[in-house]
């Protein structure tokens, strides 16, 4: 059966987290390999991604998830511009890539759409929903407005998994790729005896780690809490490692239950 696929690719899986604006070229190929699979196969895909470090270094610095602060003002508001500019870069990576393997794309900046942060952020979904089958949508974690005094915000590409989701008909499947763990797991993926979880849902335990030096938007635990809203209405959302593309396509194409973490509702 045909389905809508939504697929999030991590900003740690396409970037080097920790180097101002590195790109993971050999990555981004693999993960557009997959997607050309899918759609071959006639799926249709939605494809958002991160930020990692086109996005966080920078919004950390300025402190622009937290909105606009009396005297840093007009700085603020150039390191918006900036990082507006870093993400339209890095989502032209993913574009190349994907249009280097014949595939026909869109790319929808949130900052000319999107209002507000959180998953019930405000923007119409309609170009999302009424993409033919073989358009690859393209949109990201971006620096948008918000009403209000904090005039601007930090609207991950995790809330707009839950919207694109739950709100664009016919998602099958909503697939988040982490870069730096097969799925879930039990603790910290680098501490020792880190064990993958085959499922999990909110009431399960799991010592999760927030890199907040880093990353400005909420790490594994805010990703996991989006997932599980998505699984009230999503059949198949899991976390699986983007390093193993072809897991992607052993799921949604062979039926087969990759490695990986099921999230329940
Ligand atoms: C963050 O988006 C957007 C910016 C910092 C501009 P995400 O929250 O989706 O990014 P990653 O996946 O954590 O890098």
């Amino acid at each position: 059966m045909h389905s809508t696929v939504v697929i999030k690719m991590g900003g740690g899986l396409i970037t080097d987290k920790s180097k101002h604006k590195s790109v993971k070229p050999d990555v981004i190929d693999s993960l557009t390999t997959m997607v050309s699979v899918l759609v071959e196969r006639g799926h249709s895909v939605i494809l958002v991604h991160g930020a990692g470090s086109f996005g966080h270094l920078t919004a950390k610095e300025w402190g622009l998830s937290g909105g606009v602060k009396e005297g840093i003002a007009d700085k603020q508001r150039e390191a918006v511009i900036q990082v507006r500019g870093d993400m339209i870069e890095l989502s032209g990576y993913v574009i190349s890539s994907l249009e280097g393997k014949g595939l026909q794309c869109k790319s929808r900046p949130p900052s000319v759409w999107a209002m507000g942060t959180g998953s019930d952020f405000s923007g119409s979904l309609e170009e999302f929903s009424e993409s033919p089958q073989n358009e690859v949508m393209v949109t990201f974690g971006d620096v948008v407005e918000k009403d209000g005094p904090s005039e601007f915000g930090i609207l991950s590409g995790d809330d707009l998994m839950v919207r694109l989701s739950i709100e664009v008909p016919g998602v099958e499947y909503s697939i988040f790729l982490l870069g730096d763990s097969p799925g879930m797991m039990d603790r910290p993926p680098d501490r020792d005896g880190a064990a993958l979880l085959d499922v999990w849902s909110p009431g399960v335990e799991a010592e999760t780690f927030h890199n907040s030096e880093e990353d400005v938007t909420g790490g594994i635990e805010l990703k996991a809490r989006r997932a599980a809203e998505i699984a009230r209405k999503v059949p198949n959302v899991w976390f699986i490692d983007g390093r193993e593309p072809d897991r992607v396509v052993d799921l949604v194409v062979g039926g087969i239950l990759p490695i990986g973490t099921k999230i329940l509702p």
